[in-house]
């Protein structure tokens, strides 16, 4: 299975609204989007040049999307995996590929405790933890590389 990144295309949206609102991935990141918020989200997010926004795709068919962003005065990396391609590498290697298109550093990434597949994914990368902080949906770690 090849992953790679590309440039996020309008027609990935879709598939990236309904990854947002399942039940499972709500229960490990932030809360779902209505369909206007979404809208509202990409479009901000698309026209804010310090917001890197990638798709990925596993064998040139999309599977998740991931994005570095500007939070503070500190550099973030988020990410998605459709579910049904849960458990087959692809967060760790989009992690890796998305660390090289956006070379600056640090690169933090804030992840429930909970979430053991993405602490996993990042610590693979070299993310190393650096502090733990509370949240409404529990403990979280942040992570650092660079
Ligand atoms: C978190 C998420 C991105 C992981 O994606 P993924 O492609 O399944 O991750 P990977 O297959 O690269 O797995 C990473 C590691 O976690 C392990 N893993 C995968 N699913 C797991 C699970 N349910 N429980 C424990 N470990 C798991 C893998 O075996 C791998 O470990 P390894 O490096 O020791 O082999 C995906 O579950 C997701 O999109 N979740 C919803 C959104 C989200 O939580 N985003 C991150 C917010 S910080």
């Amino acid at each position: 299975m090849e992953i790679a990144l590309r440039p996020r295309e309008p027609s990935d949206d879709e598939l990236h609204f309904a990854w947002q609102a399942d039940p499972a991935q709500v229960a490990t990141t932030v809360p779902a989007r209505s369909r206007a918020e979404f809208g509202a989200w990409i479009a901000r997010i698309t026209a804010d040049p310090s917001v890197t926004l990638r798709t990925i795709t596993a064998d040139g068919a999309v599977v998740g999307t991931i994005n570095t962003f500007v939070q503070g005065d500190e550099r973030f990396i988020g990410y998605r995996v459709a579910n049904k391609h849960w458990g087959k590498g692809i967060a760790t290697e989009a992690v890796r590929l998305m660390v090289q298109v956006d070379a600056s550093r640090p690169i933090f990434a804030t992840v429930l405790v909970s979430n053991i597949a993405s602490v996993k994914a990042l610590a693979r990368n070299g993310f190393i933890p650096v502090r733990e902080q509370r949240s409404n949906d529990g403990p979280e770690v942040v992570l650092r590389l660079g």
